[in-house]
């Protein structure tokens, strides 16, 4: 399309003020394994009168599930289809039809980017669920400024990958400056139990940021503070199995990379990194129970990351491990998996026994709905909350952390993400 034509079709439908949009809310993606588990949570954990669609590119399989839900919920203001795909007119169109958009339209490094990006041009809150943090990076380098401009609150990493992460390390924050008046020094997690399976989509997106990536790219953004608005401070060595007095023994997690540039871009976001500590330290590992099994897992954590690089092997991989387009672990499945991550944070007190807090991150729900709940979550945060840290910052690209509240952490509790804190 011309571009006097855009920017002139962009200029008419800015000029909408946002409550004037016709949807609340639209989930992007919504035929799709985690839109489904989304599409079920804005069914049970938002009000009734919100106005929302679920958009997609398949017009019968949309039909299908909007039939069913106006079935289940006939109390609520109906859902409406909307059609969209990934053209230029169409996220935009998408983008101005409504206040807020969730997209689980992945891999994002592939799709995400003009859904983004439009969400940004229109003042548009977006949440997603990626965990491609080189695609979050290049994304806050190419829309951060728009988004704040215009007042869109962005969240991506809002998924089971790295949100629960985020605000535990958040909450064990709080928790030390609410109690003891300081920051904290150094704050290390444990996956402390997980049990699942991957859904179609995200063996997909595993080894498809690869192909979009160069190695120099994911080398720049895979620094601990690459997505951190200022410079982090040095991170000391640590060794990849150690023993822990209050998590137990610890080996390599793959996650960590992913979890670390959220929660440093939340360090500098809250306060320019003087609300966590000024010499904040941070690093996730996996507990297990013997050496023996610390060993095979690091070993295995390395192998897993050297796999999506050479070609043949991701071909072996989408051949012997991908359940399919769409596809995931069943209802049954689902009901035996959980999620549970424990995280330690030294006080920074001027003593050789500093004071430590101790946090409990445990889903008694399986980490696809763990994610629509996520997801949904910080969407009603950024609808109905107008007290939100990332209300205060006026938008741009943001971290879960940033929508932080007692308010949210109950709605998380109740719909199955329990956050608890002490001081140990
Ligand atoms: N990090 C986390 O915590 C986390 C958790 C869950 C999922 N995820 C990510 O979320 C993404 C989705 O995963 P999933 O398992 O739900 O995948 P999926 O079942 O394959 O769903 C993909 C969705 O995207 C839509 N889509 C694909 N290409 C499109 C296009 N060109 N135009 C419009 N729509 C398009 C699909 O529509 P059709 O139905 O029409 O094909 C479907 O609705 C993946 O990137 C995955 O890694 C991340």
């Amino acid at each position: 399309m011309a571009q006097p034509q855009r920017q002139q079709r962009q200029q008419q439908q800015q000029q909408q003020p946002q409550r004037n949009r016709k949807y609340d809310l639209v989930v992007f993606g919504a035929t799709g394994y985690t839109g489904k588990l989304t599409s079920e949570q804005v069914l049970q954990g938002t009000p009734s009168t919100l106005r929302w669609a679920i958009a997609g590119r398949s017009p019968q399989k949309l039909e299908l599930l909007a039939h069913e839900y106006n079935r289940l919920y006939p109390d609520r203001v109906p859902v409406e289809i909307y059609i969209a795909d990934l053209s230029e007119f169409s996220v935009e169109r998408l983008a101005s039809c409504t206040r807020l958009l969730i997209s689980t339209v992945g891999p994002f490094i592939k799709y995400g980017t003009p859904v983004l990006e439009a969400c940004a041009v229109y003042g548009t809150h977006y949440v997603d669920c990626t965990g491609e943090y080189p695609w979050v990076y290049e994304m806050i380098k190419r829309c951060h400024k728009t988004a704040k401009r215009k007042g869109a609150i962005i969240i991506p990493q809002a998924g089971f990958e790295s949100a629960p992460i985020d605000w535990g390390t958040y909450a064990l924050v709080k928790a030390v400056r609410d109690e003891l008046g300081v920051g904290v020094t150094d704050v290390t997690f444990s996956v402390h139990n997980l049990k699942g399976q991957f859904s179609g989509g995200t063996v997909e997106t595993a080894m498809t940021v690869f192909e979009h990536a160069t190695l120099q790219e994911l080398h720049e953004a895979s620094q601990f503070d690459a997505l951190s608005p200022i410079k982090g401070p040095e991170q000391p060595f640590r060794y990849p199995i150690r023993k822990d007095e209050d998590l137990g023994l610890l080996t390599s997690w793959i996650n960590n990379s992913g979890d670390r540039s959220v929660v440093f871009r939340s360090w500098g976001l809250l306060d320019g990194g003087k609300y966590y500590g000024e010499q904040f330290t941070w690093k996730e590992y996996m507990r297990v129970t013997s050496y023996i099994t610390a060993f095979i897992w690091m070993l295995l954590m390395n192998v897993a990351v050297i796999i999506p690089l050479i070609s043949p092997l991701r071909w072996l991989v989408r051949k012997l491990f991908h359940p399919g387009q769409g596809e995931g672990p069943s209802e049954e499945a689902r009901r035996t998996h959980s999620v549970e991550w424990r995280g330690v944070a030294i006080a920074d007190e001027d003593t050789d026994t500093p004071r430590k807090a101790f946090v409990r991150v445990h889903s008694t729900i399986d980490a696809y709905t763990l994610t629509a709940v996520c997801l949904v979550q910080a969407a009603n945060s950024i609808l109905f909350n107008k007290n939100t840290m990332a209300a205060e910052m006026g938008g741009g690209i943001l971290t879960p952390a940033c929508l932080a509240s007692p308010e949210l952490f109950r709605l998380l509790d109740r719909a199955g993400l329990k956050i608890e804190t002490k001081i140990i």
